[in-house]
């Protein structure tokens, strides 16, 4: 048997576009609706009303954290407004966790931005950091009960899929303005550390670390591996400290900063392989291929990559970590089960070799909207009915339950 520290935190993770619904104030619902989008979130898992139940669901079960957001829109849904009936039902969310014993981690930027905050060019543009600003103080002098939370969540998927490849809003294909919305993340994140370390908060920041594979011995994929994955990985949060960042065309100066903690989201691994082309920056990338079977991502299952993740971050930036993510889209949920205490087993071993591991959040609480994918990949420890916003927790939900409680899994 494993067993894991008693102050390791094992949780479940969501956020607030892809579970709360009617978030019409957001960027997400305005291309939604425009029909820019497949998917349209609607009422995701109705969350913003069951809320309560979904708390105490997760007691029941037996998880003693849970990492969350807050949508920004709700907040303020104009420029000029602010909400303050929607942060008392976050406050509220906060102590409801905290009376049960479930130690809230907050997000306060997951993807999703106030379609009045994108119409003025979003991140894109500095002089708009002042509306992220004041969001951040709003956060921080009102919400109590919270230690733990993390500015941006994913910040280079965010670049990569809203401003190089176009995928998500505001759908913009131009590297010179994904350049300049990295740097601005970073400053956006400088700014925030300086506010809420101030009260007290620990911050952090929440990085997709997938694992970078060359495509073949030569050197020239190696070499392509090593740069895609500085690109993507380690430019960013580098930059925290040395307030320089490299992005494919230009270098930018952001403010050196902080973090307090790193969260870590581990999915899967990609393949990366030299090109001529320079308008690809001389790569190609696609999903590796590293085991038969494929979740209904399109993901390879390689647990041992959670492991590489953590020992990569923290020898290189020495700060605490949790999981912040990690998780599986499949039907079969013994399949679910089995990835979890794979992955798990590659965390102990992190813990054994000394490695500050502070928590573990799988994703996801429940079955959501999973942005451009929309309903169909299910995450979920909780099947969610998307007719009657019934929830049915899968026998994953109880066993993760009995691991959170006993704080063993088997070797
Ligand atoms: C990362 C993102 O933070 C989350 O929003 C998404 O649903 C999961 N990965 C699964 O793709």
């Amino acid at each position: 048997m494993f067993r894991f520290p008693r102050s390791f935190l094992f949780g479940t993770a969501t956020s607030s576009h892809q579970i709360e619904g009617n978030n019409i104030f957001n960027d997400w619902w305005f291309y939604e609706q425009k029909g820019k989008l497949k998917y349209k979130s609607g009422k995701a898992c109705n969350h913003w009303e069951l809320y309560k139940e979904d708390i105490d669901l997760m007691a029941m079960l037996g998880y003693n954290a849970y990492r969350f957001s807050i949508e920004w829109s709700r907040i303020f849904p104009k420029e000029k407004e602010f909400n303050e009936k929607a942060l008392q039902r976050y406050q509220e969310i906060v102590n409801l966790l905290n009376e049960r014993g479930i130690t809230p981690m907050v997000t306060l930027h997951h993807f999703t931005s106030p379609m009045w905050f994108m119409k003025k060019g979003g991140f894109a543009k500095e002089e708009n950091l002042r509306y992220w600003e004041i969001y951040v103080k709003t956060i921080a002098e009102n919400l109590e009960g919270v230690e733990l939370i993390a500015t941006f969540n994913e910040p280079m998927v965010y670049v990569m899929m809203s401003y190089i490849q176009g995928y998500w809003p505001p759908f913009v294909k131009n590297p010179l303005n994904a350049g300049k919305v990295e740097a601005n993340l970073l400053k956006a994140h400088a700014i925030a550390y300086e506010i809420l370390n101030g009260r007290n908060f620990k911050v952090g920041i929440v990085k997709n670390i997938p694992i970078f594979i060359p495509a073949s011995e030569s050197e020239r994929d190696k070499k392509a591996r090593d740069r895609v994955d500085n690109l993507f990985n380690w430019n960013f949060l580098d930059a925290i400290w040395s307030g320089k960042v490299k992005t494919p065309l230009k270098t930018y100066d952001v403010p050196k900063s902080d973090v307090d903690f790193i969260g870590v989201n581990y999915y899967t691994a990609s393949e990366v392989k030299h090109s001529w082309n320079p308008l690809k920056f001389f790569f190609e990338a696609k999903l590796a291929d590293l085991s038969e079977r494929k979740t209904l991502m399109g993901w390879s299952i390689y647990p041992k990559g959670l492991y590489e993740a953590i020992t990569n971050v923290q020898s290189r930036y020495k700060k605490p970590i949790y999981i912040t993510e990690n998780g599986i889209a499949t039907l079969d949920d013994e399949w679910r089960i089995e990835f979890i205490i794979q992955h798990l087993q590659y965390v102990h071993k992190a813990l054994k070799e000394s490695y500050d591991v502070r928590g573990y959040f799988y994703w996801s609480l429940m079955d959501n909207f999973e942005w451009a994918e929309g309903f169909e990949p299910r995450f979920g420890l909780v099947e969610v009915d998307y007719k009657t916003f019934e929830r049915r927790p899968r026998r994953s939900a109880y066993i993760y339950g009995e691991i959170a409680k006993s704080r063993e899994i088997s070797d």
